[in-house]
């Protein structure tokens, strides 16, 4: 048992860090949704911050408007409601199963985006997390969090049980499923897919500029600058989905699994997600 292990609460058999209470939680079907709504989710560490980004450049140097809403599930439950005063279009980043999407989500067919990364480089890089983040429990060493994890006893459940739940449901033309590993490779490719199934029409120059804008170290960078000033710049736009964004930003690499795992907890980790990812497409695509 982690120390501070009360900061992890369940509901309807998913851990939730207990910032999401049960009222909030009960609460999501008041979330009104619109058909120009679009839902980005990931289960946490696969890069939510990064697409939250490229879809802010994308929007910004297409059609020109976009809003991008706190986190779903993090909403107050008294403000769920003044969600419905956000221009659109809104994206929405959760981190829900698909079964606890708010009713209207579903109902009007709104479209989502939802990021795989290896889950390897998820499960290191929410080590990390939980090493820094307060409103996590504590967790010293990494074989500990590698057991948690293997377990899905960490922050919105097991891995592929997420994953599995929106690739079985979101089998129609309104879900684009994102590798985290396929944007390192081409950005700007990736900048033109997500914005044709936007349908929004960008030139070779402004993807390239969406990515440029987009990269880990222009990012960092500008959360960086923001560190070093006493107020808030409103021109320094990196959005914070959470309560402290230079958390967010550490090594943002493919493969740094291989600085962390064992021979024998990877052969673990293999033993016990293999058989389940294989039963998904998703997932097997997955580099490894
Ligand atoms: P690491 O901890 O491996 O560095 P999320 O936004 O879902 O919390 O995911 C955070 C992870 O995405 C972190 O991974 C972070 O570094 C990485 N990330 C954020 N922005 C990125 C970018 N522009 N390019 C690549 N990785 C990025």
């Amino acid at each position: 048992m982690p120390e501070n292990s009360e900061l992890i609460h369940s509901y309807k058999g998913v851990p939730f860090p207990t910032r999401v209470s049960i009222n909030q939680l009960n609460s999501l079907d008041a979330f009104e949704a619109r058909e120009d709504d679009l839902l980005l989710v990931s289960y946490p560490k696969s890069g939510t911050h990064w697409l939250v980004e490229i879809l802010k450049n994308l929007y910004h140097c297409t059609s020109g408007q976009v809003t991008i809403a706190p986190p779903l599930e993090f909403q107050d439950p008294s403000k769920i409601c003044e969600l419905r005063n956000l221009p659109g279009p809104r994206v929405i980043p959760t981190h829900l199963p698909q079964n606890m999407v708010p009713r209207q989500v579903r109902s009007k067919d709104c479209k989502v985006i939802y990021v795989i990364r290896n889950p390897k480089d998820t499960a290191v890089s929410m080590f990390h997390y939980y090493q820094q983040n307060p409103h996590l429990p504590t967790v010293h060493k990494w074989s500990t969090f590698l057991d948690l994890f293997l377990k899905g006893e960490v922050v919105y459940g097991s891995w592929i049980d997420h994953l599995l739940s929106w690739e079985r449901a979101e089998t129609n033309e309104n879900t684009l499923f994102v590798y985290y590993e396929s944007l390192k490779k081409d950005l700007p490719k990736y900048v033109q897919e997500i914005s044709s199934f936007l349908g929004l029409s960008v030139t070779e120059e402004q993807a390239r500029e969406v990515a440029k804008r987009s990269s880990f170290r222009e990012m960092k960078e500008r959360v960086e600058r923001e560190k070093q000033r006493e107020r808030p710049d409103p021109t320094n736009t990196v959005c914070a989905l959470t309560s402290d964004r230079k958390l967010i930003f550490r090594k943002g690499a493919v493969g740094d699994w291989k600085n962390h795992f064992t021979a024998e907890q990877n052969a673990t980790f293999e033993a016990l997600l293999q058989d389940k990812i294989n039963s998904s497409e998703l997932a097997s695509c997955v580099d490894s």
